[in-house]
């Protein structure tokens, strides 16, 4: 965590120091400004919007427009931390021109630092072509939920020696490219470490063991806002659920009791607006 502007080469250097990053999700502007007065270095507006937001069962539906809404909200209460936009499922799965041109909408009309974009040795030419266009590109390997079907579903990756190796070619091939960080979801802990030992940028991990150079974490599992499936990679600090439930229910039972609102939440009218009032009701 850290007090001034982050940059990329800070999130670079983080790594070198042996200075773990923190990273949280964000999708609208109150969570912006509470992930920035919270002290994280980077704020991913995730494409997770579609379950926690949205309440999508996946996604894949997720579309440019919805990330641009959603980037943009997040960038206006992010002063200090980098704002990664996540791109969408499809706008970078087409071919390179396809990907730079939606990393571009990401950055021109969202606002956001830099984008994430799911894949590895298959979509190095896309990150390379990104980076090239000047926009930094942050990688995401292991369990990819974009294509989480084509994985047999949202299962640990990585398991045995060929699967393993096979991920850390991944972010070998992510680095080479150009990215600048690469988010490991849902690997083994030990191949985690080994991740983290095989790149010089930062590895951050979600469900990828202690041993990796940073976390990242969606808010609204972390906070319990969001309860219908937790991950077992989740560490959930705090049930906001049944508090904000709690509240509502509270409102509710003064509406119907008359206690709310009170005088201190109602506006006043001078004696005499009021006695004028009355007069020319009582006129007609
Ligand atoms: O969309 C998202 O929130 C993510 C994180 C799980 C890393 O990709």
């Amino acid at each position: 965590m850290t007090d001034s502007k982050v940059t990329i080469q800070k999130i670079i250097q983080a790594k070198k120091k042996g200075r773990k990053l923190v990273m949280v999700t964000a999708y609208d502007y109150p969570f912006g400004l509470i992930a920035d007065e919270a002290g994280v270095d980077m704020v991913l507006v995730g494409d997770s919007l579609a379950m926690v937001v949205l309440g999508l069962d996946s996604t894949v539906p997720v579309t440019m427009e919805m990330m641009i809404h959603h980037i943009k909200a997040v960038v206006r209460g992010c002063k200090r931390p980098i704002v990664v936009g996540d791109m969408p499922f499809m706008s970078y799965n087409t071919g390179i021109r396809d990907a730079v041109i939606n990393a571009g909408r990401l950055m021109k009309e969202g606002g956001c630092d830099c984008v994430k974009l799911e894949g590895g040795v298959d979509f190095a030419q896309v990150v390379q072509a990104i980076v090239k266009a000047g926009i930094p590109v942050q990688g995401h390997v292991g369990l990819t939920p974009q294509t989480a079907s084509a994985l047999g579903g949202f299962k640990m990756q990585g398991k045995d020696a060929t699967a393993a190796r096979k991920i850390i070619d991944d972010v070998k091939a992510l680095e080479a490219a150009g990215a600048f960080s690469i988010v490991a979801e849902a690997v083994p802990a030990p191949l985690g470490t080994l991740l983290a030992e095989s790149v010089s940028v930062p590895i951050i991990g979600i469900g990828a063991g202690a041993g990796v150079d940073g976390q990242v974490l969606v808010t609204h599992d972390m906070i319990g806002l969001f309860d219908r499936f937790v991950p077992k990679f989740v560490k959930q600090y705090e049930k906001v659920r049944p508090l904000i439930i709690d509240a509502i229910k509270a409102y509710g039972q003064d509406v119907q009791a008359s206690k709310f609102p009170a005088p201190e939440h109602s506006f006043g009218m001078s004696e005499e607006a009021l006695a004028a009032l009355k007069a020319s009701l009582e006129e007609k």
